[in-house]
């Protein structure tokens, strides 16, 4: 009996250690409160689980990655989808930017790297270099011309520079209207990103927070990851910057699946919420003073 015991227990433990390091990287946050990320620059996990890449102040940028890298043994093979919500609010007062990313890095560390148009994904002599070993899907609220940037609302797809290999005004296929629906990231609403890659084919969809996945996606271009990543290995996170455009970008949830097919949906109803950061409420409070003053007098 204690022997079967035993038994039964290795057998447990054999297939405990096999699935561990078969990289069984599947997860959902709901929110970030249980998560266990790397955080650096101005991004932090505020109380309700929110994750905030930049806060309202300029000229900053933060990270938060998994901390443990993702490896990938047969590229052929090779393939991932994920899911998140963000929300992009901008500062009152200030045009909103610059923008965040959903980012494949070799390296945990991009604190080198440089806000502003830069993404806090480059800085002047990373940007361009094959050395980067940096694939990243932007939403760029911000025109930058160094950069081919075709508008201050895109979508695009980053290999190893700002200069996209493909970019598009944001927006989603609406199955309703069967046509493009355009998306203003700016609007400090939440909107959902897919991106799934498999095949060397990355594809990106967008959608407001109501709205299920659109059937086609908005970009779909060739990516070799295995050319990028010569080490099979990888980290997964987000970047946000600012400039002189400010806005408070956050992260609300995030789902990953080495297989599309067991990606796990977000609950909507779980998710944080997107703090208001509206100019009239200071102005409230300043009435909300000059009438007491003058109840007072
Ligand atoms: C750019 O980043 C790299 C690596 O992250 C760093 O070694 C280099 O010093 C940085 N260069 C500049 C000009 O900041
Ligand atoms: C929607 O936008 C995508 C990306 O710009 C484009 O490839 C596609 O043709 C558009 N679809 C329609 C129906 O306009
Ligand atoms: C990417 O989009 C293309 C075109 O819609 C589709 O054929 C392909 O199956 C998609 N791939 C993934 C992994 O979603
Ligand atoms: C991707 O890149 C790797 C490494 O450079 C190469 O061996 C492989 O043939 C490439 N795959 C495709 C589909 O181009």
């Amino acid at each position: 009996m204690a022997q079967g015991l035993h038994l039964i227990w290795m057998i447990l433990c054999v297939h405990l250690i096999c699935i561990s390091s078969q990289q069984e990287i599947e997860f959902i946050y709901n929110g970030f409160s249980q998560a266990d990320l790397y955080t650096d620059g101005v991004a932090k996990i505020l109380t309700k689980g929110l994750l905030q890449l930049t806060d309202g102040s300029g000229q900053k940028m933060g990270h938060a990655f998994l901390k443990k890298p993702f490896e990938f043994n047969s590229p052929g093979s090779f393939s991932f989808s994920t899911h998140f919500v963000c929300a992009l609010v901008p500062k009152p007062g200030s045009t909103g930017g610059h923008g965040i990313a959903f980012v494949l890095s070799a390296s945990m560390d991009l604190t080198q790297a440089d806000a502003t148009s830069f993404l806090g994904l480059f800085n002047i002599s990373t940007q361009g270099s094959p050395s980067s070993h940096i694939v990243a899907v932007e939403l760029d609220t911000a025109l930058s011309a160094e950069f081919n940037d075709i508008d201050k609302n895109h979508v695009g797809i980053d290999v190893n520079s700002l200069i996209s290999i493909a970019s598009t005004p944001a927006a989603y296929f609406s199955e309703i209207e069967g046509q493009n629906e355009s998306i203003n990231l700016l609007s400090g609403r939440a909107i959902q990103v897919w991106v799934d890659y498999r095949g060397g084919v990355l594809n990106v969809s967008l959608a407001p927070l109501k709205i299920q996945k659109p059937s086609r996606p908005l970009l779909s271009r060739s990516v070799n990851l295995s050319e990028t990543f010569p080490d099979k290995k990888l980290f997964l996170g987000f970047s946000g910057a600012t400039g002189s455009l400010i806005s408070y970008q956050y992260i609300l949830g995030w789902s990953f699946s080495r297989n599309k097919e067991s990606l796990q949906a977000l609950d909507v109803t779980k998710l944080p919420r997107v703090p208001s950061h509206k100019a009239k409420k200071r102005n409230q409070q300043r009435c909300l003073l000059f009438s007491l003053f003058y109840w007072l007098l």
